[in-house]
């Protein structure tokens, strides 16, 4: 970890300073060390460049085994594609360039793929993450003099009221088990009209509704099973994709039995167990999401991709 994010880290549990006491240092990074809170004198590890403020991965460990498997794959930088910048566009409202110069938090950062792209365009981004995809975003954001990562639950992080100027979660929080209650945990991080932007799962139309009653039934068995014979399971969406592509019964399949359909076949693999996996997955409307922005003192605004909303701290 960098010392300069000290200023914005406080203890989870007091809301106290903390003290950053180094064991291993490189390249201006503290990569082994200590931080303890100047009031109630809790001690945290920082561990391979990552200040941890959780001792596991709780309900997470699908994401885990994901995000550590899937290190690149939506990487843009790796890619050489826009797929990401595209989509943090569409789902923050926000042009990467509109953030330089401010303070961005990244609420469930997986590996980094955002943080790549809000700090290309010039901001410095706090990314923090429940699960040890934290290992692969502080591999991934290594040697970025504006990227930091920290591994925390959003129901207790590790930050100081008023400290960032914009934060994005986009599909994460309805990976909690209550939406509401891990968004309204945002709003106070905020500096005064600073602005918060989150995507989460759609169930806005009738046909999303009823995908979503055929995966959810699905879902009761798949997130029991053994984890790696769901993702053996998960390659059936490779040959699926072409079998799908086939007209009005193909659609019908599709329905039936949702799988990914992105063009690539390893993340159709990725994108059918990141469906699949997750111990809690909840969809929402966007009214109920505005009514939530409103009850944190936002004032929100739909985006064009469901359900993505984007609110700004009122005075
Ligand atoms: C579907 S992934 C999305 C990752 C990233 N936002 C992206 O789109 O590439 C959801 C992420 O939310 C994280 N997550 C779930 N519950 C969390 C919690 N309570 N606190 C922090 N992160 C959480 C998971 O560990 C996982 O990395």
């Amino acid at each position: 970890m960098k010392e300069k994010l000290l200023r914005v880290l406080c203890c989870p549990a007091c809301a106290a300073d903390l003290a950053l006491k180094a064991a291993a240092e490189a390249g201006g990074e503290v990569l082994e060390g200590e931080l303890t809170c100047r009031g109630c004198g809790k001690t945290y590890p920082v561990r391979n460049s990552v200040p941890r403020f959780v001792e596991t991965d709780k309900y997470v460990g699908n994401f885990s085994f994901e995000w550590l498997f899937y290190r690149k794959t939506q990487l843009d930088s790796h890619n050489r594609a826009e797929s990401s910048r595209n989509d943090f566009i569409l789902k923050t409202g926000r042009a990467p360039a509109d953030l330089a110069g401010k303070l961005v938090l990244d609420v469930g950062c997986g590996t980094g793929r955002f943080m790549e792209i809000a700090g290309g365009g010039g901001a410095e981004v706090v990314g923090v993450d429940l699960s040890f995809a934290v290992e692969t975003a502080a591999e991934n954001m290594k040697g970025r003099a504006n990227a930091h990562v920290v591994q925390a639950d959003v129901f207790h992080l590790p930050f100081k009221p008023g400290s960032f100027d914009f934060i994005y979660s986009l599909g994460v929080l309805h990976h909690t088990p209550s939406t509401r209650e891990a968004f309204l945990r945002l709003p106070p991080l905020l500096a005064q009209r600073g602005e918060a932007s989150i995507w989460v799962y759609s169930a806005e139309t009738r046909y999303e509704r009823v995908r979503n009653a055929f995966t959810d039934f699905y879902r009761f068995f798949t997130c029991r099973m053994p984890i790696r014979l769901l993702w053996l399971l998960c390659h059936a969406a490779v040959p699926l994709y072409f079998l799908k592509r086939l007209g009005k019964p193909g659609a019908l399949l599709e329905m039936v039995l949702p799988t990914s359909m992105s063009p690539r076949a390893e993340e159709r693999v990725l994108d059918t167990f990141d469906w699949y996996s997750p111990r809690y997955q909840f969809k929402h409307t966007y009214s109920e999401v505005e009514g939530w922005f409103r009850e944190a003192g936002l004032k929100p605004r739909r985006l064009g991709f469901p359900v993505a909303v984007t609110g700004v701290k009122q005075e």
